[in-house]
């Protein structure tokens, strides 16, 4: 495994966001709503940084199966999701690879009738996207390697690690 984003790095540039959008969101009826299961601790560090009251709320995404890491069919589930009609909403992902999972995402927040959706991404996956749009904000550049740690797993190990680290092909 070889180590890509240390923790201080982290915590440093989760704070400059935090600070970005405390100024971004302020008077704003802001919901943070984290994609589980990977964005759980850069939701986690994120929110304790944002300044201004906001809500929280999850949604589900997956599209790997067991040992795979290439995207298998993507599911959504909106079971959890709070009530957003009318409210400023910040889905936060852990990784913008294809970029499929918000793309949908957002298309199916969007018959919840928010004010507003804009996405924060901890990791940008360089020449992957696959889809018309950015992230609004993100937090790393990385490349086109397999990441594992602060919320990101390989067949569900992993997630609990404090850095960002990338898999070698025999690891995998
Ligand atoms: P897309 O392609 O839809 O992918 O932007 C987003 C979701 O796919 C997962 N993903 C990864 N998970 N290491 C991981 O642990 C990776 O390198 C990786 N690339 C994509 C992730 O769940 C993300 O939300």
């Amino acid at each position: 495994m070889q180590r890509l984003v240390e923790p201080a790095e982290i915590q440093n540039r989760v704070r400059t966001l935090g600070q970005q959008l405390s100024q971004t969101y302020h008077d704003q009826p802001l919901t943070v709503l984290g994609v589980l299961t990977g964005s759980m601790l850069f939701m986690a560090d994120l929110v304790r940084e944002i300044t201004v009251p906001h809500r929280m709320g999850v949604v589900h995404a997956s599209s790997y199966r067991g040992k795979s890491t290439v995207g298998g069919e993507l599911r959504v589930g909106m079971d959890l999701l709070p009530d957003i009609r009318g409210r400023d909403v910040l889905v936060i992902d852990d990784i913008f690879d294809t970029g499929r999972t918000l793309e949908r995402l957002v298309q199916a927040l969007d018959a919840y009738h928010p004010r507003s959706i804009k996405t924060a991404v901890l990791l940008l996956k360089e020449g992957r996207s696959m889809v018309s749009f950015n992230p609004d904000y993100f937090c790393f550049r990385i490349p086109d390697v397999f990441v594992i740690g602060y919320g990101l797993d390989y067949n569900d190990d992993y997630r609990h690690l404090p850095f960002i680290g990338s898999l070698e092909p025999h690891e995998i």
